[in-house]
């Protein structure tokens, strides 16, 4: 049966590509806390950062500018892929029998499949200006390693990648892609940082965490002076690049003649979901009525169960504390394949958001989320990465429940990514084989016990 031909894709010119990028900072109702130096309590400056990150990346981390320039260089790489589209995905809708209308923005068209690329090109940028010629980083999934991989390889740096062990094994395709961008690769834990020793000497099965891995790329970095580090997700400066993603979404949706009422995102450490949700909640703080919901897997509930409080960024307590949500710098996610929302902790920016009430966060099991997933494929087309799919999930529960109350929404989620090389999570799933792990109250509580003693949120 034919539907009415309204519009599915919504593109912009390249000409359209946003020139700044938004710091949400200057808009924000309370300030974050400040990031502490863990010796002497107090808050930390340039100069301890300097060490691990380019002076430009610091200053992004505290301006208080509501916009910052991005450079011309960024830019060029940008128009490979950029601006991406957003669409309406009418099929899903007619799939579900949902009055509301549903949009997403798809990152996914990115050389590295995922919305990782924005943050990556302008680190690498930052570092080649300043004279670094090589950068050390964690990856999850393995989205930002390859991601970091492309960007380090276009702007001419070496790039060493810690994966997480679990994904490792999962993905071989993943190491290749970030082998085929240059960078080289290892299984974290792995032997070459003190950090991975001390980790496989007590477990030497461990299937890793982005708490540890982060703590071998930062000695990793520490080590060497021609050496940064480099950070996927959580950090301010993360955050604003990946804001082109909401300023191009903003423009589409008045390009598709509507204003979201929700805008959903996945939730790892805070960079997606923030890209797409902080210029809406520009545009909510100018008064605009619009919901800003994160999303997550009950494995690692960082938002919904964890404690907002100082915590390290890494397992092996080697980063300056963060005013966070987090579940404790040891604890070790259950290995579910959405490889990218295992992380103990948060953004501090989305943190601070969270608990002044201006973001909701839910969590959901693996199975549902991939029956969502394996729905939006079916109708969409689009194969989705798993963590992405913890949104899509968002946004069919959202539309259920509008339907449910009589009330016709409409819903914007950011796609962030495909799941082409995660097609063993999906053989899994359809094989019957996935099990939803959730986290129990016992090692809930062990793991807050790391906590213990350092210094409280104000
Ligand atoms: C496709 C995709 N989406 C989301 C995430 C989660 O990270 P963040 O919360 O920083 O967006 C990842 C992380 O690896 C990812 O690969």
């Amino acid at each position: 049966m034919l539907r009415s031909v309204e519009q599915t894709k919504f593109v912009l010119a390249e000409s359209e590509l946003p020139r700044r990028w938004y710091n949400v900072r200057a808009d924000m109702p309370n300030p974050m806390q400040p990031i502490l130096h863990p010796g002497t309590g107090q808050p930390v400056g340039p100069d301890d950062l300097a060490p691990l990150f380019p002076m430009e990346l610091i200053l992004q981390e505290v301006s208080e500018e509501p916009e910052i320039a991005i450079p011309d260089e960024v830019l060029e790489i940008y128009r490979l892929w950029r601006p991406t589209p957003l669409y309406r995905a009418h099929r899903l809708e007619a799939a579900t029998g949902t009055r509301s209308r549903i949009f997403y923005k798809y990152e996914g068209v990115s050389p590295a499949g995922s919305h990782k690329p924005n943050t990556a090109v302008a680190q690498a940028f930052y570092n080649k200006r300043e004279g670094r010629t090589r950068l050390a980083t964690e990856t999850g999934a393995g989205q930002w390693g390859s991601a970091l991989a492309f960007a380090c390889t276009l702007i001419g740096l070496e790039c060493k990648v810690y994966m997480v062990r679990v994904s490792y094994d999962q993905k071989p395709f993943r190491r290749s892609l970030i082998e085929t961008w240059g960078a080289s690769v290892v299984a974290s834990p792995s032997h070459d940082t003190n950090a991975g020793r001390a980790v496989l000497a007590e477990q030497a099965d461990s299937p890793g965490s982005l708490g540890i891995a982060i703590s071998e790329a930062v000695e990793d970095a520490a080590g060497r002076a021609d050496t940064a580090y480099s950070l996927g997700s959580v950090l301010g400066h993360v955050l604003l690049h990946q804001t082109v993603i909401g300023q191009e979404a903003v423009r589409q949706m008045e390009l598709a003649g509507a204003f979201p009422d929700l805008v959903i995102g996945c939730f790892g450490g805070g960079s997606n979901f923030a890209g797409l949700a902080f210029p809406f909640l520009r545009e909510k703080l100018a008064g605009r009525d619009v919901d800003l919901l994160a999303r997550e897997p009950a494995a690692c509930p960082t938002l919904t169960r964890g404690h907002f409080a100082y915590d390290f960024g890494d397992t092996g307590k080697l980063t300056p504390l963060v005013p966070m949500h987090t579940l404790g710098h040891d604890f070790v996610p259950a290995p579910i394949h959405a490889g990218g929302l295992r992380y103990h902790g948060a953004a501090p920016l989305v943190s601070q958001l969270v608990r002044d009430g201006l973001v909701r966060a839910e969590a959901y099991v693996q199975n549902d989320v991939f029956a969502s997933a394996v729905l939006f494929a079916g109708t969409e087309g689009i194969v989705p990465a798993p963590e992405s799919a913890h949104a899509i999930h968002g946004a069919l529960q959202a539309a259920r429940a509008a339907d449910e109350a009589g009330e016709q929404r409409t819903i914007l989620f950011n796609l962030s990514g495909h799941g082409h090389f995660d097609m063993a999570a999906y053989d899994n799933y359809l094989a019957g084989k996935l099990v939803d792990l959730g986290l129990d109250d016992a090692e809930l509580d062990r793991a807050l016990r790391a906590i213990e003693g350092l210094p409280a949120v104000a």
